[in-house]
């Protein structure tokens, strides 16, 4: 491998520990070929953006053929890249440029479901029930007379049941949109066949995998009716003994899954997407099984010191407890993204994907994502950036419905537009619309951009000193160089209500202004960064993060 930092040492074995994974969700991330959609020859012309930006890895949202029923997440060949996106070759390029930049490259895998058009499903819908073809997925009769009626009362992530018919009469199950039917993880030809994914993406070099759903891929063989009368997400995660959400079962798989990763000399690395009650995500990174997971509690948290206190001090102890690193993030590609959500005034998440028409400040939500950017930035130790926070991107909330592409919108029966206001093509260059998305040329890019984006653009943020990015690259930097910030250490001291105070290492603070009043800065500390203007006689003014040398 040509990348100097990928020796076998013990501390580069533990690179996931302390990195700050950048979300690339590339079919919004920047267009080589000018058709209006991201790829990766458009990632490629990137790197460079990204090394110089101090993240240490990239996650990649799926990029496998997919009728883009659910933008991707319904992969109809995990072997291949859809070829809007580009080739296998391509992708080959991709990793060993990355790892020349010192950057893991890690992949989005989604094990719960496949597309309806991938050749296992279509196989089981043309052969009959009972079928070792069926057996790799929920099938079963229906309910009432002539089994007319759905098998249980469960609800999909989309809204509707989740369970559609096929032309035989019998019923499919699928947690989310009808094109996605779920796999059944009890089927030994299952296993296998992801165990051989991983492998074949391993051996071409990536670095790892973000587990998409890893709380939903065990069920109840009995499938039994929840009870619900209205669609909850939220209540079924946060419910024990639940037949599809968080099962212990589901854990067997992820040690399976381990003992692959540690066969590599260089070992890759698994990351859950795991929507679980507090308490239970340590469950997952236990030393057999994956290495980290996102941090929900924090991305869904209100901006309110003692709830931020609460979770920070939740994740630390429990990930504690199985000796895993505490990660943080602010936004995602499910959710409205984070500038947005700050300027409301309930700045917590409530309803995950339906989070939508409230009236919005972004000055002021623009204020407080720095103060957070900074926060999570100075947290111990793992975070993830998605694409276009570091630009200070808010969500495109009036988008045409016309070019909503969320299934939500559809199975919701236009009443919940969904997530495809943070999935807007990033603004790079230029005064208008595709503001150089297109890196040569481009054709309208897939969703619409704001003509207010002109000053969003890389080019408007790196001519300005005080811009969000250069705050992402100045905390980056100060993480790399400041031995406090990038080890384990962490330790709360004493602050006024509303705000938070901590030590990092020896000598480092970081004091977070979420009050209504300016405060004090604790003596003898001299700032090394802040979010926004420190005020006159060195206070901190509401909204603002600082860090602090302390002697
Ligand atoms: C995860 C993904 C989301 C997707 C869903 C179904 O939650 O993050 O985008 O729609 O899984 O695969």
């Amino acid at each position: 491998m040509s990348n100097p930092t990928r020796t076998n040492d013990a501390a580069n074995d533990s690179w996931w520990r302390s990195a700050v994974i950048y979300q690339v969700y590339i079919r919004s991330f920047a267009d080589g070929d000018g058709d209006g959609t991201g790829d990766i020859a458009g990632l490629r012309s990137r790197l460079q953006y990204l090394a110089y930006l101090g993240v240490d890895a990239i996650w990649i949202n799926p990029w496998y053929p997919s009728p883009l029923a659910d933008g991707g997440y319904d992969v109809s060949d995990f072997r291949d890249i859809h070829p809007a996106y580009g080739t296998l070759e391509d992708a080959r390029k991709l990793l060993a440029e990355a790892h020349q930049l010192g950057l893991r490259v890690i992949l989005d895998i989604v094990p719960n479901h496949v597309s309806d058009q991938h050749a296992w499903f279509q196989q089981a819908l043309a052969a009959p029930p009972g079928s070792p073809e069926r057996e790799r997925f929920v099938f079963r009769d229906g309910r009432g007379e002539g089994g007319s009626l759905p098998p249980n009362d469960w609800y999909a992530a989309f809204g509707g049941s989740t369970w559609t018919r096929t032309p035989d009469g019998q019923w499919y199950l699928h947690l989310f949109a009808p094109e996605q039917p779920d796999l059944n993880w009890d089927n030994a030809g299952v296993r296998a066949e992801f165990e051989s994914i991983l492998r074949f993406w391993f051996d071409l070099g990536v670095d790892g995998f973000r587990i998409d759903v890893a709380h939903g891929m065990a069920k109840d063989p009995a499938l039994p009716d929840l009870g619900l009368t209205e669609f909850s997400v939220i209540a079924g995660e946060g419910q024990e003994g639940h037949p599809h959400w968080d099962r212990d079962d589901v854990h067997d798989i992820f040690r399976s899954w381990r003992v692959i990763a540690d066969s590599y000399p260089d070992p890759r690395v698994f990351v859950a997407e795991a929507h679980v009650r507090p308490g239970r995500l340590a469950d997952y990174l236990r030393p057999d099984q994956l290495h980290t997971a996102f941090n929900f509690d924090f991305l869904k948290c209100a901006l309110e010191a003692d709830k931020l206190r609460e979770v920070i001090d939740r994740t630390i102890t429990d990930l504690a407890k199985v000796g895993a690193p505490a990660t943080w993030v602010l936004s995602n590609h499910d959710e409205a993204r984070h500038v947005t959500r700050y300027g409301r005034a309930h700045t917590g998440v409530t309803t995950p994907m339906r989070d939508q028409g409230h009236s919005t400040d972004l000055a002021l939500g623009t204020r407080r994502a720095r103060a957070a950017a900074l926060l999570m930035l100075a947290l111990p130790v793992g975070a993830y950036i998605y694409q276009g926070e570091e630009l200070g991107l808010y969500e495109v909330e009036d988008l045409p419905e016309s070019v909503l592409q969320d299934p939500t919108w559809e199975r919701s029966g236009h009443t919940v537009r969904g997530r495809d206001g943070c999935r807007v093509p990033l603004p790079w260059t230029g005064d208008t619309p595709p503001f150089g998305f297109g890196t040569f040329v481009s054709a309208a890019p897939w969703l619409p951009q704001p003509d207010a984006w002109k000053s969003y653009t890389a080019e408007a943020n790196q001519a300005d000193r005080t811009s969000m990015l250069q705050l992402y690259r100045s905390a980056l930097r100060l993480r790399r160089t400041n031995p406090g910030l990038r080890g384990e250490e962490f330790r709360w001291l004493d602050s006024p209500p509303g705000t938070l105070l901590f030590e990092r290492g020896t000598g480092l603070l970081c004091a977070v202004n979420l009050s209504d009043q300016p405060i004090p800065l604790p003596d003898a500390s001299s700032p090394l960064i802040a979010s926004g203007p420190l005020g006159k006689d060195g206070v901190l003014p509401p909204d603002t993060t600082v860090l602090l040398h302390w002697d």
